[in-house]
């Protein structure tokens, strides 16, 4: 007997019904017709999916909690199907000590309702081997914040590191500080406040030059790097070169970056404020490249209203919150037969188990992790912030009509969103 069957569940694209059988946190069996009088929860033939990994969040925990936390925020990722978060290192201090690392690790231990892995920031180049022990997902760098002999070092550092139990993987913020910083100055000093102009003083071109700075570093270190949120579709092209000619690279992209373009920060303002900026339709990525991506990062990265609202376009805090408008707006374009399950499940599962090198995750296979996500594909609706669970209660997506919603989210076998509505569980380290 086991702990708790998922009876008549759908699986995707096979589209087989089957049941799935749980115990101590484990799937132990896939079978067509679950046994009679054990416990059991009767999906009647929804569509289930592996739990969602993002591998780009930012929970603001510790330093910045007035914007988000841990429970808050794995309780937006939950409503919205994701089972495992990887936190980004810029909340205060950084992530870049064993102290602040363990630190985090110890909040995350309280507060977490789903699994986690966090991002290692770097800032004293001594501290990278012991950060390393403590098996971060990644070193993750912001180049627009760090110049190019520094990163440089930070390579060389890591690159030294012992590769035998484990690869070091870098994670990389890809926007050129110098052309950055020259290009803000510029639009600023001419007194420029309409939001658009954001976008200008980070041009596509900053983008690029960050990626073939990084690709670079990559083929000189013979280090594995992953490229965060790619905005402009030359960078794509620039990646997936560099990674067929043998450069251990792996890109991500945002639903922000996909589905919005320019026009939205004229819209919505500061709110669709964002670093990579939205793009011009010309230079954005789009639907028909999705097959030169390897995952999808929501970025999920909440501030207050009134910090977004209450100043100019260059003093407001640049970032989306996106755990909730994410699986929705995809399963949106599934119904419209613009992407397939199959194609999801490798962008949102399959492939940032295996790039970050998180073990039970991703599949719906004997011996993995219980997480899933159930969906309707037939609910409609439209996003609405209002009803987030995220503390960033604002969206550019906001009244976008959408067709298909996660209606159950279970990490390790627990219920953690049921209709709305979050439970209590506790997210474990991985
Ligand atoms: O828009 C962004 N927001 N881009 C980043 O790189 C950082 C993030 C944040 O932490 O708010
Ligand atoms: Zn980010």
């Amino acid at each position: 007997m086991v702990d708790l069957w998922l009876k008549d569940a759908k699986i995707v694209p096979e589209n087989r019904i089957i049941s799935i059988g749980i115990e101590d946190g484990r799937i132990v069996s896939l079978k067509k017709i679950a046994p009679k009088r054990e416990e059991n929860i009767n999906l009647r033939e929804s569509v289930v999916l592996p739990g969602l990994i993002d591998a780009h969040v930012h929970f603001r925990d510790p330093g910045l909690t007035y914007k988000e936390n841990f429970r808050t925020g794995t309780m937006a990722a939950a409503a919205g199907g994701f089972t495992t978060v990887i936190d980004m290192p810029n909340t205060i201090p950084p992530t870049n000590t064993v102290k602040a690392f363990k630190e985090k690790l110890k909040i995350a231990d309280h507060k977490s309702l789903v699994d986690y892995s966090l991002h290692a920031g770097v800032g004293n180049l001594k501290e990278i081997e012991s950060l390393f022990k403590l098996k971060p997902a990644s070193f993750k760098l912001f180049m627009d914040l760090l110049d190019d002999a520094v990163l440089d070092e930070i390579f060389r550092e890591i690159g030294k590191l012992n590769r035998e139990n484990q690869k070091p993987l870098i994670s990389l913020h890809c926007e050129d500080k110098d052309t950055v910083t020259i290009s803000t100055q510029k639009l600023q000093s001419k007194g420029r406040y309409k939001p658009e102009k954001y976008a200008d003083a980070r041009p596509p071109h900053a983008e690029t030059i960050a990626v073939s700075n990084a690709l670079k570093l990559a083929r000189k270190y013979k280090l594995a790097i992953h490229i965060c949120h790619v905005s402009v579709k030359e960078s794509l092209q620039l990646i997936n070169e560099a990674k067929e000619s043998g450069v251990n690279v792996t890109n991500e992209i945002t639903p922000h970056h996909l589905f919005l373009d320019i026009k939205y920060l004229r819209k919505y303002g500061n709110l669709a404020k964002t670093n990579p900026p939205l793009r011009d339709p010309e230079n954005k990525i789009t639907l028909d490249l999705l097959n030169g991506v390897d995952i999808i990062g929501t970025d999920h990265a909440p501030h207050t209203i009134t910090e977004k609202m209450e100043q100019n376009i260059w003093k407001a805090p640049p970032g989306i919150p996106n755990l909730e408008t994410a699986l929705p707006l995809f399963l949106t374009q599934i119904n419209r037969r613009r992407i397939t399950f199959a194609h999801l499940k490798t962008l949102l599962c399959e492939n940032p188990a295996s790039i970050f090198h998180l073990e039970g995750k991703g599949f719906i296979k004997e011996g993995m992790d219980a997480d899933f996500v159930v969906v309707d594909m037939k609910e409609e609706g439209v996003i609405n912030p209002d009803k987030f669970k995220s503390k960033a209660k604002y969206s550019p997506f906001k009244g976008i009509s959408v067709k298909g919603m996660p209606v159950m989210t279970m990490v390790g076998g627990n219920l953690v969103a049921d209709e709305g509505e979050i439970l209590k569980n506790k997210g474990k380290y991985i």
